[in-house]
């Protein structure tokens, strides 16, 4: 299944590319401010920019270690001390074994057993939830498990450890039970939820250097004022729908905890990354915020005809920050299993250069 990300620009990265280059033909720095998936700062590592990310949710976090910090596999040269590592002329590298590893790991009845599979017995609801099968469940429970391991006892570096919480994101996503998020699991295991859980390799960019990035994990209002680059990219939630509740389980899988799973859905609790762009009332308060705060004078904001705000109204209101015009794109609409609605929508680049 891959990642279904709504909102994700896996597919615009070239369009956005180029106006970025047509804004400012010198830009050297792109901020990234909601990263997401970490594609669209890849992209932009892949056209030689310097990219600022950021996002609120720690799986985002973790994809854009590996997106921005990584072009080939890493060593993980100190897990020879956990694995029997197979003789010199074995094909099979550090990364390749510790793949293999974690595969093969002892399943545990742990908390993504009891909280997230019909055999378990979770805490807060009578009913057991459906997002993995039991076996799946209890394999990631004990995949987690070496991970954290592996983490504490330092055998992993810290961009080692991205990776292999990207990795186990990654393959969660194949099996999870669900129709495109995880705000709801599906009443009837689908079929690809019954495969078993296999841990893949990730591909290595080897485009675009890895020095000279940061990355961030937090509230861009916050982090505004530290962030310096010559045109911010900001690519709001524009729905009302929370990527804190709609992600909880990958971001369980992100930070390693194990949080009270509330309700029917298990949602984790997801105040502490509570977005104001999924409100009406919000929205405006925060764009100023960030506009006012950081230090670049192009912003280029992706939004959509659906968003909560109509397009003309956030063009006024970004009018009294300086000069605005769009750029109009057309648009595969991310479609969650059970909407039927009209597969096109129409996506704004929404250029602002500030007035200083
Ligand atoms: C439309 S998605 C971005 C998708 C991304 N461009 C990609 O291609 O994957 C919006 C992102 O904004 C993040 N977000 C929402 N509010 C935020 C805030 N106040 N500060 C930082 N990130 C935020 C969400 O976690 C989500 O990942």
């Amino acid at each position: 299944m891959g990642y279904r990300y709504i909102g994700s620009k896996d597919k615009l990265t070239d369009i956005i590319i180029s106006e970025i280059r047509r804004i400012n033909k010198n830009s050297k720095i792109v901020i990234d401010l909601m990263a997401g998936t970490g594609l669209m700062s890849l992209a932009l590592r892949e056209n030689n920019f310097k990219v600022v990310a950021n996002d609120v949710m720690t799986y985002s976090y973790h994809h854009l270690n590996l997106h921005l910090f990584l072009n080939k596999e890493p060593d993980f040269k100190n897990i020879s001390s956990i694995i029997n590592l197979v003789g010199p002329s074995s094909k099979k590298n550090n990364y390749d074994l510790i793949i293999e590893y974690l595969n093969n790991v002892k399943p545990i009845k742990g908390y993504f057993y009891n909280e997230f599979s019909p055999e378990g017995k979770p805490i807060n609801s009578t009913k057991p939830r459906k997002y993995f099968t039991a076996k799946n469940a209890a394999k990631i429970d004990g995949i987690r498990k070496e991970i954290k391991v592996l983490n504490k006892k330092k055998l992993i570096t810290e961009l080692e450890h991205s990776l292999l919480l990207h990795d186990l994101i990654m393959a969660s996503n194949d099996i999870a039970n669900i129709a495109g998020t995880y705000g709801h699991y599906l009443s009837k295991f689908v079929k690809r939820s019954e495969s078993p859980i296999v841990l893949y390799k990730s591909k290595f960019s080897s485009i675009g250097t890895t020095e000279g990035h940061q990355v961030f994990k937090g509230y861009a209002e916050e982090i505004a004022s530290k962030l310096t680059g010559d045109i911010c990219y900001i690519d709001p939630p524009y729905i009302k729908r929370q990527y804190a509740a709609n992600y909880h389980i990958l971001e369980t899988l992100a930070r390693e905890d194990e949080p009270e799973a509330i309700g029917e859905s298990g949602l984790r609790p997801w105040r502490d990354q509570y977005s104001n762009f999924c409100s009406k009332v919000k929205i405006r308060d925060s764009f100023d915020k960030i506009i006012t705060n950081i230090n670049c004078q192009d912003f280029l904001i992706s939004y959509s005809e659906d968003g909560l705000i109509p397009i003309s109204d956030l063009i006024s209101f970004l009018s009294n920050y300086g000069i605005v015009s769009k750029k109009n794109i057309e648009y595969k609409r991310f479609k969650s299993n059970n909407s039927n609605k009209d597969s096109t929508l129409h996506e704004y680049l929404i250029h602002l250069k500030k007035n200083y």
